[in-house]
């Protein structure tokens, strides 16, 4: 039951090999925005592998790149196609070291740009993917934290957190780590994904972006999970005061049928020297013809607007769980970009077998939610998803936390032993 296979899927729903029907909240980890294999975007793909196979050169690539260049702000005018969301943060990173001839970035601790060894160390998900690769930090890349909004100090609010974080960058990295003129940019995720499912204050992006004209620094969007209509605006930087230089996407871009990538640069960025990236696959007839299909699909069917109307009801809804359960110390969201947290007290070790447990749970009454060895569940249903089954399949989760924690309070559920830590705020 807890298996992470699964056997076929229809717009909205996953099935297990057994034939077990579930409410889909992963969505192909959060890349089939259209719905799992939505027919007009496999049409697409059959046509275009009908027409090109795989052809290196081919008009789709340009069609595409004019289409994303028109859904960017007006400074983003290139186009570089790439496979995966991996290689198009690392092509990110490569066009704004070659374009300044700086050689550091500002990155975030938390943030995953892939399991690459090149973007497992310009990100900073967890220590358990840095290790053993350690030495190849390289020390090019000026970790940050990220203004989350979980396990904060105690007493400080995320707004005060963020804040810290600012002042730390300006006061500490500036003074004592490298001179403004020495960073290229920053690596940033508008929300963060991965990491938790985080969305910043909005002085944060501004404060940055300040930060960023001042010193000359480009600023990468990554903007491969909560790209594509998943926050309710097509880019989650939208939601912000921001114009970045260079925007990262993958994942959502195909409707998940075919992978490619994609970043979309500005004319500075992109236009003085050769910066190197791309691959043989990059930006495939088929990936390009689901590109096209996906985002005339998100607009002919206004899902932006839905995602935001449907988004804010599952948050309500959501938003009841900290107070009726103990272990659920937080829901946040935005759109369909959807996450709950555990908290007990007793250690991340333990409040991660908790999460575990929701979403086998959740399983069993019907729904398959989004857990990666992490403290929180995660909700990402498609876009076009009707607000009547998302609420059925919160349903679920909901009766997935009650019954944890109703095992919990009966002693039937062992908690792992609490890292033993020391004491900071007696
Ligand atoms: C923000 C972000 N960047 C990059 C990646 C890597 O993308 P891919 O898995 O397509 O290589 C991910 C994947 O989850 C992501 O969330």
């Amino acid at each position: 039951m807890a298996s992470f296979i699964t056997g076929g899927a229809d717009l909205f729903h996953v099935y297990d090999v057994d034939g077990n029907k579930y409410i889909d909240f992963t969505t192909g980890w959060a890349s089939n925005n259209v719905g799992n294999i939505h027919p007009e975007v496999l049409d697409a793909v059959i046509d275009a592998l009908r027409k090109y196979g795989f052809l290196y050169y081919h008009p789709l690539a340009i069609e595409l790149a004019e289409k994303l260049v028109e859904i960017t702000p007006p400074n983003l005018t290139r186009v570089s196609m790439e496979v995966s969301g991996t290689e198009a943060a690392e092509a990110a990173v490569s066009y704004i070291i070659t374009a300044s001839k700086r050689p550091l970035i500002i990155s975030f601790m938390g943030a995953y740009h892939g399991d690459s060894i090149g973007a497992r160390m310009i990100g900073a998900h967890d220590a358990a993917r840095k290790k053993y690769f350690e030495g190849m930090d390289g020390g090019g890349v000026i970790f940050i934290p990220y203004p989350r909004s979980y396990k904060l100090p105690p007493g400080m609010s995320q707004d005060e957190f963020a804040r810290l974080i600012l002042w730390y960058l300006d006061e500490f990295i500036l003074e004592h780590i490298a001179e403004p003129d020495r960073i290229a940019g920053i690596l940033y995720e508008p929300m963060m994904a991965e990491g938790g499912n985080f969305i910043p204050p909005k002085f944060f992006a501004k404060k940055l972006m300040e930060m960023a004209r001042k010193y000359n620094w480009f600023v990468i969007a990554d903007e491969v999970l909560t790209g594509f209509g998943r926050t309710g605006k097509f880019w989650a930087f939208e939601h912000y005061d921001i114009q970045p230089d260079v925007v990262v996407t993958a994942k959502g871009l195909t409707g998940g049928l075919i992978p490619i990538g994609a970043v979309i640069l500005s004319d500075e960025v992109a236009g003085s020297e050769r910066a190197y990236s791309g691959s043989t696959f990059a930006g495939s007839p088929a990936g390009c013809a689901a590109a096209l299909k996906t985002i005339e699909i998100i607009y002919r069917e206004n899902l932006l607007e839905k995602v935001t109307k449907y988004g804010e009801e599952a948050l309500k809804y959501m938003k009841e769980w900290p107070e009726k359960y103990e272990i659920i110390v937080d829901s946040r969201g935005i759109g369909y970009f959807l996450a709950t947290s555990i908290e007990t007290g007793k250690g991340d070790e333990a409040d991660i077998e908790l999460a575990k447990r929701i979403f086998i749970e959740a399983k069993r009454f019907g729904v398959w939610t989004i857990w990666d060895d992490e403290p929180h569940i995660r909700v990402y249903p498609p876009l076009n998803m009707e607000l009547d089954l998302l609420l059925e399949g919160l349903e679920k989760l909901e009766k997935a936390i009650s019954k944890v924690e109703k095992d919990l309070k009966e002693g039937l559920i062992t908690l792992p032993e609490k890292r033993q830590t020391i004491e900071f705020f007696e």
